[in-house]
């Protein structure tokens, strides 16, 4: 048995200790918006938070979350009628193609700018997170007016 918080919601899950993080969210509590894409920890698909930091759950043994770790997926990063900065800005420059990879660049961009208030170029190249359509371009540009708008 573990116990984990997502999203701000207790949760008991029985699953095997090596179970990826990945997996207990979508499975074990139903959170399907974490997407699985390599499975090697290179894509970025799968990145959720803990404590606030960026993580790519696919690799993450449910084992090692620490005692009281809070867990942020996309679902719970903003809400329909507050959205966080990144989620308004990726709307406003239409970044999405297939959206497959989007939430994982979400969460990724939202760690970056929660540590880098006023990230430069340097700062959003350093974020490895794939996109098989090729969004980068309108990522970054979201990801600078996500900056302003959180100024
Ligand atoms: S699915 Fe986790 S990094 Fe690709
Ligand atoms: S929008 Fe299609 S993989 Fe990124």
């Amino acid at each position: 048995m573990h116990t984990l918080t997502v999203n701000g919601t207790s949760h008991h899950v029985e699953v095997d200790d090596d179970t990826p993080l990945l997996w207990v969210i979508r499975d074990a509590i139903g959170l399907t918006g974490t997407k699985f894409g390599c499975g090697l920890a290179q894509c970025g698909a799968c990145t959720v938070h803990v404590n606030g930091t960026a993580l790519r759950s696919c690799s993450y043994p449910i084992a090692a979350l620490p005692e009281g770790a809070e867990v942020t997926t996309i679902e719970g990063l903003g809400q329909p009628d507050t959205l966080h900065p990144v989620q308004q800005a990726w709307l406003d420059e239409q970044v999405p193609q297939c959206g497959y990879c989007q939430s994982g660049q979400l969460m990724a961009a939202a760690a970056l700018l929660q540590r880098t208030p006023d990230p430069s170029d340097e700062d959003i190249r350093g974020l490895t997170n794939l996109c098989r359509c090729a969004t980068y371009p309108r990522i970054r540009k979201a990801l600078r007016r996500a900056a302003q708008l959180q100024a």
